[in-house]
């Protein structure tokens, strides 16, 4: 944590309702454009956000190349089913 600094909170329902008086230095996420529908265009909406030379960046996984050696159909299930739950969106926890 930066010092003299304390992280913004605010009521938001989603990320596509993201919106600043003032452009920001930076928007840092983690694990979230993998549920949205859309991640494109969330990071377009966010890219209007920033000032100019600002930051995006957000930490994603994904899991597709995953496997085992040897082909396990269980351990494929589980990743497929992995899957199709990143894809969902999730409930909010705002
Ligand atoms: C796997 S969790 C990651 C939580 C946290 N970012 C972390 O790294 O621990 C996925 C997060 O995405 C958020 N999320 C999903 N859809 C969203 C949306 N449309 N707008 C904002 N956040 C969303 C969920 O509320 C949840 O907190």
């Amino acid at each position: 944590m930066l010092p003299n600094w304390e992280p913004p909170t605010s009521d938001l329902s989603s990320i596509a309702d993201f919106a600043v008086d003032e452009p920001v230095d930076a928007v840092i996420g983690r694990l979230i454009l993998m549920h949205l529908p859309d991640p494109v265009a969330i990071l377009r909406h966010l890219a209007g956000q920033i000032r100019p030379g600002g930051l995006i960046a957000f930490g994603e996984t994904d899991i597709t190349p995953a496997g085992s050696v040897p082909v396990v159909s269980l351990v494929q299930a589980v990743k497929d089913g992995i899957s199709v739950c990143g894809r969902r969106r999730m409930p909010l926890e705002v």
